[in-house]
């Protein structure tokens, strides 16, 4: 595990565009997975600096996003395939054959969880996973629970995760109870795995997931095991590391 402790956000975001962007200088098709929420924003601003400035391009590669919210349209403001639009997919070079996000308004959604799963699998591997953690040791929408699973499915969203991201909606209510997310399979097995994180609200579960016990209870503590796991965070989520 390498663990990077960062001393402004900017520092933070920076460097995770820089890791992609070096990624996609070495290998134009890599394949990118994802992640959507407060965490990955400023690293995305930081590619569309990038792409403006000619110093990255996106002609070749593919992205696959690590979930959705089920019930809710693609065109919803809160859906993660507008948020993925409007923080990078519009701004620079990527068509929408390039990108992929579980469809949450799928009539079916385990069957659209199979799809995309399948989809996944045809790719064989993401080159570099970006994930954030949630309070409760999320990863995707991996909730703690008895027990984990491997390929893309259907969750009931946690009562907390439901909480956090209700910032975003008008009210609770409307924070849908369900979602399609990457299995723990499908992140493991992506070759490198960025973890981003940051303020110290998170300090403690970033904390316990990467030093505690491996349990399904924190999926992100499985991440303990994975062989090529880079961790950025800033001094406030990094805290209990000092
Ligand atoms: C988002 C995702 C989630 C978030 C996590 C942290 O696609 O899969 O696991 O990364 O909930 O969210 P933020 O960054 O909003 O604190």
């Amino acid at each position: 595990m390498n663990r990077l402790i960062f001393q402004s956000n900017e520092e933070l975001n920076k460097a995770g565009a820089g890791l992609i962007i070096s990624l996609l200088h070495t290998k134009p098709n890599a394949v990118l997975g994802l992640a959507t929420g407060r965490t990955p924003t400023g690293i995305y601003a930081e590619l569309v600096k990038a792409y403006r400035r000619d110093a990255v391009r996106f002609d070749h590669c593919r992205t696959f996003n690590l979930d959705e919210y089920i019930g809710l349209p693609r065109e919803h403001s809160e859906s993660f395939f507008t948020y993925m639009e409007k923080h990078l997919f519009s701004q620079v070079n990527l068509s929408s054959s390039q990108t992929h996000l579980p469809d949450g308004s799928a009539a079916d959604p385990h069957a659209e969880a199979a799809r995309y799963d399948a989809l996944l699998n045809s790719v064989g591997q993401i080159d570099l996973q970006i994930l954030g953690i949630g309070h409760n040791g999320h990863i995707g929408f991996n909730e703690p629970s008895g027990a984990l699973t491997s390929a893309t499915h259907v969750v009931e969203l946690d009562e907390r995760t439901r909480q956090a991201n209700a910032r975003s909606f008008s009210s609770i209510d409307d924070v849908p109870t369900q979602a399609i997310t990457m299995g723990i399979g499908s992140i493991m097995k992506a070759k490198t795995v960025l973890l981003v994180v940051s303020g110290e609200d998170k300090a403690e579960i970033v904390h316990r997931s990467l030093t505690g016990p491996i349990t399904t209870q924190c999926p992100a503590s499985l991440l303990q095991t994975h062989p090529s796991l880079i961790v950025m965070m800033d001094t406030a989520a990094a805290k209990l590391f000092r």
